[in-house]
């Protein structure tokens, strides 16, 4: 994606905006911490078994693995933008934290650029799961997609 956030937005609208999605972008991150704290404590079932094998376990598991790096990572380079522009980092309204360097154009867009990179790695790879999610549920018939359900435990 090229272009500034929201560029051809008015400014106010454009402020606005950068706040929603900042404020979304730190509710991942702490949604992404609380799930990775109550995943150590009740960890994950095995994977089901695919025609594809341990291959396609360990696959899967490494998509999952990625999607959790990248879900820290994005949010992470976002603030390090924010911060590189001498931006202070508002968290909900509630209060900010104001940025430890003065501003710079040149690390600004170059963090822009690393933090927007990493964010269409993730849409990619969060299409590439979806679709694999599909693949168990329609083409091999088993349960990873049904297993997700609340009360499919019983
Ligand atoms: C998973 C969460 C997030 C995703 C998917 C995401 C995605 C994006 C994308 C696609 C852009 C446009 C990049 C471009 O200019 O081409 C962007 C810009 C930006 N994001 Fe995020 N972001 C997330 C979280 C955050 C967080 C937590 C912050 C915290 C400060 C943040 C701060 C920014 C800033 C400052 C910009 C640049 C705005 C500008 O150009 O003035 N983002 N983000
Ligand atoms: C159409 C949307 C989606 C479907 C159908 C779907 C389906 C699934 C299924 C069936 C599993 C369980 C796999 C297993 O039992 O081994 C799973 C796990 C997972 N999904 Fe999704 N998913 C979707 C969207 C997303 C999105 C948007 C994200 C993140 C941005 C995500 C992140 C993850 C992660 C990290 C795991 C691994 C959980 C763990 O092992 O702790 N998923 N997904």
């Amino acid at each position: 994606m090229s272009g500034q956030f929201g560029a051809e937005l008015p400014r106010g609208a454009r402020e606005t905006g950068l706040f929603v999605h900042i404020s979304l972008g730190l509710a991942i991150l702490g949604f992404v911490m609380a799930r990775l704290a109550w995943r150590a404590a009740d960890p994950v079932p095995a994977p089901v078994d695919s025609p594809l094998g341990l291959w396609g376990e360990r696959a899967g598991q490494a998509v999952h693995y990625m999607l959790y790096a990248l879900l820290i990572a994005v949010p992470i380079a976002g603030i390090v933008v924010q911060f590189a522009k001498g931006h202070a980092l508002r968290i909900f309204g509630l209060f900010e934290i104001v940025s430890p360097w003065t501003a710079d154009r040149a690390f600004g867009r170059d963090t822009r650029e690393v933090h927007d990179l990493l964010a269409n790695g993730t849409m990619t790879l969060i299409g590439l799961h979806a679709a694999a999610a599909l693949v168990h549920h329609y083409i091999f018939r088993d349960r990873a997609l049904l297993r997700m359900l609340p009360c499919s435990r019983s």
